[in-house]
This record gives C-alpha cells, sequence and structure tokens, in this order.
C-alpha cells in the first residue's frame, strides 16, 4: 500500500537534496579532496545529465524552433572596455563593511548586515552549516539600496567601518606582466556579447526586427555572501536572449516574453504555479540598464527567492557601446529607410537555479509497504537516465538476454546497466535519481521473450514483449 506523506520543504529537505546529490553523483562539492573551497560545486555523472538536458531543451525551445532567434557562443574574457560601456566597471558593486576590532567582513544589505560566506576549507562542517552559513541575498542590482549604516559587528559586536563599494567582477591579467594595462575580467554577465556582435549577426544573417540573439555559458561574480547550495555561487551557468525591437512595441513584446517564462517554468521545468511568483521590481532595485523588470521568484524550501528575471534594457547598452566603440550600431528599417538603436527586451534563465528549482518540486519521499522511499519525480525529458536494464540477478544466461536489450535501447535513450544488489535496492536508487522506466529481465524472460517495465511515479509493473519495448517506451519517453 502506497501513503503518500506530505513532505515539508524545508532546511531539512534541503539536506536530504543536498546529500542525495553527493551520494548519487549529481553535485559534489568542489576540490573537496582538499578540504573543499566554500560554495564551489561540481556537476556529477548524473548532474550533467540533467543540466544539459535543461540547456539543449531550452536552446530548441527559444532557438532551434524559432525562425527569429540566432544564437551566439563569445569568448568570456572581453576587451575590458566593453565593461567599462555597460556599466560594470564603475557600478557592478556591493557595499562591504569591515568589523574594526575582529576584522571580519561582511556586506551591508538592505535587511541587515550578511556574514561573509568563509573560503576555507570546510572540513567537519556539517551540509546544513554549510548551507546556511551564508545569507543569500541579491547583489545585482547594485544601485539604488540604501545603506543602513549599522554600527556593530554580528561576531563581535566590535564597531564597523563605513561602507565601501566592493566590485564583483574577477580581475585577471592578459600576458605575464601583472601591470594595470593588461587586466581583463571574467564576464559577470554574458548578455555583452550579444550587444557587440549585434551589427555582426545583422549583416551575416540579415535578420529584421524583431528577432533576439541567445546565449548560454559561463559568468563569474565574486559573490560576498554565496550561500544555499547552487542557488548563489561565484560561478554559474546562464542561458539568455536579447530580443531587438523598435521601441515603440517594447510593452507588447515584454508581456510576451513574460508569458514565455511563465510557460517554460510550469510547463517544461515542471515546477508548480503555486510556487512561482511574478515580482514587479521597483525602480530603485533595478539595475541601471532596466526600465522595468519582472522577477520570477520560486519557494525554495529556504524561501522564497529569484529564479529568473526578464528586464527591459530600452538601448542602454548599444547606445553606450557607440559611443565608447566608435562604432555605428544602428538598425536600418528597410520600409521607411530610419535609423534607430533598437530596444531590448532580455528573458534571463539561471541553468544553475533551474536545476535546484526542478530537484526541489521532483523530490518526494513516500511511506510503501512500512519503508520510506525517496523519488525525484522530474519530468521524463529532464531525468539523466531514461531506461534502467536490470537483469534480475548476475547469473550468465539473464546478461545474455539483457545485454542485446541494452546496446538496442542505449541508441535512442540514456540508458543504464546494472546487475548488482537485490531487485528492490535496485529499483529504490533508480528512483532516488528519477529513472522514468526500469525494465527487469528475469528467468521467464527467456521463455516467453518479455520483459517486466516497472514505471517509477505509480511503481506499476506491465510485462512487454521484448520486440515491442522499443515502441512501447518511444510512445512513453518522447
Ligand atoms: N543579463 C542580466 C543578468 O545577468 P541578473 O539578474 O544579474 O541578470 C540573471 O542574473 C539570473 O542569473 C538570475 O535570475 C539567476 O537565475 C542567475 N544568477 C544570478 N546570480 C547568480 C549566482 N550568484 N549564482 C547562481 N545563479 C545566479
Amino acid at each position: 500500500m502506497v501513503q503518500y506523506c506530505c513532505m515539508q520543504k524545508n532546511t531539512q529537505t534541503m539536506d536530504k537534496i543536498i546529500s542525495l546529490c553527493k551520494q548519487r553523483g549529481f553535485i559534489y562539492p568542489g576540490s573537496e579532496i582538499y578540504g573543499g573551497l566554500a560554495n564551489s560545486w561540481d556537476y556529477g555523472p548524473l548532474g550533467v545529465e540533467l543540466k544539459n538536458n535543461i540547456k539543449q531543451r531550452w536552446w530548441k525551445r527559444f532557438v532551434q524552433d524559432r525562425d527569429d532567434m540566432v544564437g551566439l557562443d563569445a569568448a568570456l574574457i572581453m576587451n575590458p572596455r566593453v565593461w567599462a560601456a555597460s556599466g560594470h566597471l564603475s557600478n557592478f558593486s556591493d557595499p562591504l563593511v569591515e568589523c574594526k576590532k575582529c576584522h571580519m567582513r561582511f556586506r551591508e544589505d538592505d535587511d541587515g548586515i550578511a556574514a561573509v560566506a568563509s573560503t576555507l576549507p570546510r572540513n567537519d562542517r556539517s551540509e546544513s552549516v554549510i548551507a546556511s552559513e551564508a545569507k543569500p541575498a541579491r547583489s545585482w542590482p547594485p544601485f539604488g539600496r540604501q545603506s543602513r549604516n549599522q554600527k556593530h559587528c554580528p561576531q563581535c559586536g566590535g564597531e564597523l567601518t563605513q561602507p565601501k563599494q566592493f566590485n564583483l567582477m574577477f580581475k585577471t591579467f592578459i600576458g605575464p606582466a601583472e601591470e594595470s594595462a593588461d587586466v581583463v575580467y571574467l564576464r559577470p554577465e554574458i548578455a555583452q556579447a550579444m550587444f557587440v556582435n549585434f551589427a555582426n549577426v545583422l549583416r551575416t544573417t540579415r535578420k529584421r526586427l524583431p528577432f533576439g540573439i541567445a546565449s548560454q555559458g559561463k559568468a563569474f561574480r565574486n559573490e560576498i555572501t554565496p550561500g544555499n547550495f547552487i542557488f548563489r555561487t561565484r560561478e554559474f551557468d546562464l542561458m539568455e536572449f536579447e530580443y531587438f525591437i523598435d521601441e515603440k512595441d517594447w510593452k507588447k513584446w515584454f508581456e510576451y516574453w513574460q508569458k514565455e517564462m511563465k510557460d517554460w517554468i510550469t510547463k517544461d521545468l515542471g515546477l508548480n504555479p503555486k510556487k512561482v511568483h511574478e515580482v514587479e521590481v521597483p525602480k530603485e532595485d533595478r539595475a541601471h540598464y532596466s526600465k522595468r523588470t519582472i522577477d520570477f521568484e520560486y519557494e525554495y524550501p529556504f524561501g522564497q527567492k529569484e529564479l529568473y528575471g526578464l528586464a527591459y534594457r530600452a538601448d542602454f547598452d548599444l547606445k553606450n557601446h557607440m559611443k565608447i566603440s566608435g562604432q555605428d550600431l544602428q538598425y536600418t528599417d528597410t520600409e521607411s529607410g530610419e535609423k534607430f538603436v533598437p530596444h531590448v527586451i532580455e528573458p534571463t534563465f539561471g541553468a544553475d537555479r533551474s536545476v535546484l528549482a526542478a530537484m526541489v518540486e521532483a523530490y518526494h519521499e513516500e511511506e510503501v509497504d512500512g519503508e520510506t522511499r525517496a523519488v525525484l519525480k522530474l519530468p521524463k525529458w529532464l531525468a539523466p537516465i531514461k531506461v534502467a536494464i536490470l537483469p534480475l540477478s548476475k547469473k550468465d544466461e539473464l546478461a545474455k538476454a539483457a545485454r542485446p536489450i541494452y546496446d538496442e535501447l542505449r541508441q535512442y535513450f540514456v540508458c543504464e546497466y546494472d546487475e548488482t544488489q537485490s531487485i528492490g535496492k535496485r529499483y529504490r536508487r533508480q528512483d532516488e535519481i528519477g529513472t522514468p522506466y526500469c525494465v527487469t529481465v528475469d528467468f521467464e524472460s527467456l521463455d516467453d521473450k518479455m520483459v517486466t517495465v516497472r514505471e517509477r511515479d505509480s511503481m506499476k509493473q506491465e510485462r512487454v514483449g521484448i520486440k515491442e519495448l522499443h515502441n512501447y517506451l518511444v510512445d512513453k519517453l518522447v
């Protein structure tokens, strides 16, 4: 008998998800054999499949299936003048205060003071401590926040210095001489490459407005307070497009992309619409380039926080790049011959936050015959492994029947072959990693040429002919 217990998505749940991720190979603590590096995480064999599934589906939906979108994969390190034009050099910062007594540094935040997360090895600290040590708060937008000028250190009560602006861009050097002339930055957002290549793309694709340039890749921010597992890290994957429009149409396109984003979140990623909130960001909290911003927030176990953002960047970036580079980045209307700088709507999707929200939404615990089963009820397209082939025992004759099934199915789906441990334990393992279908080959299969297919969520089992198995699974999975 299956009894569904109402899971409380709280910090305990977060600990369980972090532990599952580590035990099953989704996500490991970064540099673990050296004691780790706080808030850095490595995607393991299953995690990389899951994140790739998100990136590929996003790319298909928003780029390949549309006539008005093209892709770009740009260099991570750009000419530093890019960051002068974008405003990041002068403004991409958080207020930092230091305790005059213990010299701990903190980020001064809207609702108090947030402690700086340690970058030292984590050694004996528990996952929950690591997850909660840094108070997550937004570092972006950098403008408009009012300092509260807290006077005392939350650690020792010592007096705090006045806030200093701390630029969040990672600096490095081109070439062997570490001189200021050779300073470059790891990109803090992926958007700028799409602005910088606007004229190239326009010329080579001959697209007309409205059209978009899409990109995926890493961004780097020297966050003062990273934390909450992969929610806020110093390097993270973004999926984003700049959608170029005529200024007069901006409201229409903003609403259009708002609906598209919601659709992706609830229908593709499978998040519960009740846990997704569209929050209008007030002017004083918006990034300097934005004339309107909506944040999509999700109810994570650690609170309602940002998942994605949608911004109307107007002509801020193209205009500034024109000014600083001296290049003409205008668009010419083919009918009227009018020249103008296009405006931009920018939907941004954090890939790591997509992974986190999908895992949180999918994680369930159920009581089955007096035992608790943990199951990841991921949408089938998102599951890292689609089919597990499980010979009932390690006996040679079963392997001889099961291997060819595995060899055939893996041509179409990501499959796993597993013959160790009891079948019950193997089912539990596949449930925990979210595998939608398990195919069991038993001794009867040798005579009747049929296998047992078990479905993850209902745990229902069905006998299916080996010859029909491929079509059966295509119907269910594709
Ligand atoms: N080009 C606009 C831009 O980058 P943003 O609001 O700074 O906008 C966009 O960031 C998205 O990037 C956020 O909605 C979130 O999904 C993700 N993100 C931002 N900072 C992050 C961090 N430190 N760790 C993980 N994801 C982050």
